[in-house]
């Protein structure tokens, strides 16, 4: 357990026993057939949310990020290790852990419909002792601040999605948590409504001074809001550091050469200091030979000029040659999928 961390993972495990019965086996036609199947959902897993920061949790379907979420929330017990909330032993102080905890799981459902977003806002908050001319002044503030002050008094099911979706986070903040779990807070809302998610979370962070964990598939959210990103693959973190650091390892390293026509790519990845060779058309230009090469200056100049021989030797025209710009979306594809 470690000071400086709001939320602590300790080589955590889930593992999830499932058991059908009623299926029908197409083979022998029987009814009544039983299966048992243990599913690894979170495999050794071991990081931090620090305080004041965002740290975002990326990863394929099926990967284990919701499972993180609710093992840090107390919903769901890890199968091994432990997970602390400000210190406490989550299994051991659920409840005491809870307070300091405001969750916003995948989609809506945590929001009553049939009640106005301020009537939401008292109803949760008197759940978790918050209650009278608190409750409701703390309501009204917090609509105010996520912008949908001007919906306090129309029902829920009148409320569009991303209106819905602020509302519970509001709904999340009313106890005043300093911690907050974000589960993929934008997925399915419009650009205004997943940047106006996205600026209030910052300003919340900044402002209020939480801590925050954000799962999300949205790879320009998570590069513009996390200060450190976790990579969540099959249940194994593949890794976990500063946004600027993560697009830094995978920077330098990646040429695009734009000619007139389609190479082949095969013997260039026998170039020493080249790792990979792909052709790739974006329709703009002619066809681009993909390269990946070295880290190492003197490799990668030596491997850049061997290539450009080549295809001066195979008579190519060579448009323009430049260094692809990192985007998170293109780490993370090379991280959890052989892509170049
Ligand atoms: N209650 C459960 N019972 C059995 N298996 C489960 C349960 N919840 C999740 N799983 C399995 O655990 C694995 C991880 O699921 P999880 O929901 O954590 O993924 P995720 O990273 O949140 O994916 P997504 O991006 O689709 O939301 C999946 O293989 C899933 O089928
Ligand atoms: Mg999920």
């Amino acid at each position: 357990m470690n000071n400086e961390f709001a939320v602590e993972l300790a080589q955590i495990e889930k593992i999830y026993h499932t058991r059908h019965f009623f299926i029908k086996n197409d083979d022998t036609g029987k009814r009544r057939f039983y299966e048992r199947k243990t599913i690894h959902a979170v495999k050794s897993v071991e990081f931090g949310v620090r305080r004041g920061e965002i740290l975002g949790l990326l990863g394929p379907n099926g990967a284990g990020k919701t499972t993180c979420v609710k093992m840090i929330s107390g919903l769901v017990r890890p199968s091994a290790g432990k997970v602390f909330v400000e210190g406490m032993h989550v299994e051991k102080n659920r409840l005491k852990v809870l307070r300091h905890i405001g969750v916003v799981l995948e989609g809506t459902r945590t929001v009553i419909w049939p009640l106005t977003p301020l009537e939401n806002l008292c109803y949760f908050g008197n759940l978790r002792n918050v209650r009278g001319k608190v409750v409701k002044k703390r309501g009204k503030e917090l609509l105010d601040f996520i912008g949908l002050k001007d919906k306090m008094h129309t029902q829920v099911r009148r409320l569009s999605r991303g209106q819905r979706q602020r509302l519970a986070i509001c709904i999340a903040l009313i106890a005043d948590p300093s911690v907050i779990l974000l589960d993929e807070p934008t997925t399915g809302l419009d650009v205004q409504s997943s940047r106006a998610i996205r600026e209030k979370v910052v300003e919340m962070t900044r402002e209020l001074g939480k801590s925050v964990l954000v799962t999300t598939h949205d790879m320009h959210i998570a590069q513009r809001l996390c200060d450190r990103i976790g990579i969540i693959d099959k249940g194994e973190l593949i890794t976990c550091r500063r946004t600027d650091d993560l697009l830094e390892v995978f920077a330098d390293q990646t040429y695009e050469i734009r000619l007139d026509d389609m190479p082949d790519p095969v013997p260039y990845k026998s170039i020493p200091g080249v790792h990979d060779a792909a052709v790739e058309q974006d329709g703009v230009g002619g066809p681009m030979l993909v390269l990946r090469v070295s880290d190492d200056e003197n490799e990668r100049s030596e491997a850049l000029y061997r290539v450009i021989a080549r295809l001066q030797s195979e008579g190519r025209i060579l448009r323009t040659i430049t260094q692809r710009q990192q985007t998170l979306e293109n780490v993370f594809l090379r991280l959890t999928q052989s892509t170049i």
